[in-house]
């Protein structure tokens, strides 16, 4: 601590990622990463980019990106905007909706960086608690009169809200802003991008790092109508107007481009979970049913902590959450089916 941190300095807590090891090779199990590389166009894009395009700073809007992304999914370019992973345009949509002192509702138990980021912008949070199976209570987030976020699927736990239930709560919340926090969305949920021309109050953020496997590449994007896009616009040319920098750009148009190979990926994430999900189970896994590109399971005849570093000390690396409620839980990203298969292989071991 140095004196001359300020007094929120001094009070936050920031978020902790899962660890990036350099020790040795893992089974890297933690992150919720792709298993898969980005788009073999990519690979071809980089090879052939010609460096001296570096010296220029990039488009401060990202238009080609921004133009790929809403050709996607059928809405006007200035629906869309890019940020430097979802976490940035997360934090810049908690400065672009939010007054100091604000309600801001979340749930208990999901991504952690919400709390992060209403002690950063001074907010008020308004925690609903989640049932025993982490289920939304879908009536506590009705008429709030407050900011709502959440992600769908929900993170850590990979549960999905049905997609009426989430268009109950946009419904409800006429006069607040409602966040849909899309991180894990193409293992298996539907997108709440369909109530965007119907609601002024719905954002949709999504991310590049998971489904289209570039989170090296920091990009995220929001989704929404063009006057909510304005905002944020408005808070990033305040802080940072290039965040996105070139090869990052040209990248992310790239892998929405390749429609098939990311396809491929994602369905094959999806199979590989199922398999993994059943061999857990038949284990004597409590696996939360998940749409996402990882799994939330505890097993009552082992700490979940035990687990974590025994399967750590063999090269298998997850994530594990020492906090209420989840702590004997831990969170397995789907990896390749060698991966899981290496996974399981242990698991049997251990003869539970
Ligand atoms: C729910 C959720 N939202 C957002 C993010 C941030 O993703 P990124 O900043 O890599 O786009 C994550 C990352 O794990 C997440 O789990």
């Amino acid at each position: 601590m140095s004196k001359f941190w300020s007094n929120l300095t001094k009070e936050l807590k920031p978020y902790v990622p899962g660890e990036q090891p350099k020790d040795k090779k893992y089974i890297k199990l933690n992150t919720n990463e792709s298993p898969y590389g980005p788009s073999p166009k990519i690979n071809t894009l980089l090879k052939e980019y010609n460096a001296d395009d570096l010296r220029l700073y990039p488009e401060p809007t990202s238009e080609i990106l921004r133009e790929t992304i809403s050709q996607y999914y059928g809405l006007t370019k200035d629906e869309v905007f890019i940020g430097n992973g979802s976490d940035e345009v997360l934090a810049l949509c908690f400065m672009a909706y939010f007054d100091k002192n604000d309600q801001v509702v979340y749930p208990d138990i999901s991504y952690s960086f919400y709390n992060v980021y209403a002690k950063l912008f001074q907010l008020q949070p308004d925690i609903i608690t989640l049932d025993n199976e982490f289920k939304i209570p879908v009536e506590q987030f009705l008429n709030k009169n407050a900011g709502i976020i959440f992600p769908n699927p929900n993170a850590p736990t990979g549960r999905y809200l049905e997609i009426e239930y989430v268009e109950k709560i946009i419904k409800t919340n006429p006069d607040t802003i409602v966040i849909v926090d899309e991180a894990y969305i193409d293992f298996g949920g539907e997108s709440a991008v369909k109530f965007i021309k119907d609601y002024d109050n719905v954002l949709v953020v999504q991310t590049f790092s998971k489904s289209r496997s570039l989170a090296g590449s920091r990009l995220g994007f929001a989704l929404g109508q063009k006057e909510l896009i304005e905002g944020l616009t408005r808070v990033k040319d305040s802080f940072n107007s290039y965040p996105i920098d070139r090869l990052a750009m040209l990248c992310g148009v790239e892998a929405f481009k390749d429609v098939e190979y990311f396809e491929l990926c994602r369905k094959k994430i999806i199979q590989t979970r199922e398999k993994t999900v059943k061999t857990m189970k038949e284990l004597g896994f409590h696996v939360i049913p998940s749409q996402a590109n990882f799994i939330f399971a505890e097993h009552k005849k082992i700490r979940a902590e035990d687990l974590f570093i025994s399967l750590k000390q063999n090269g298998i690396l997850v994530r594990y959450f020492k906090a209420n409620k989840i702590d004997n839980y831990l969170r397995i990203t789907i990896g390749t089916d060698q991966e899981m298969d290496a996974l399981v292989e242990f698991l049997k071991k251990l003869d539970l």
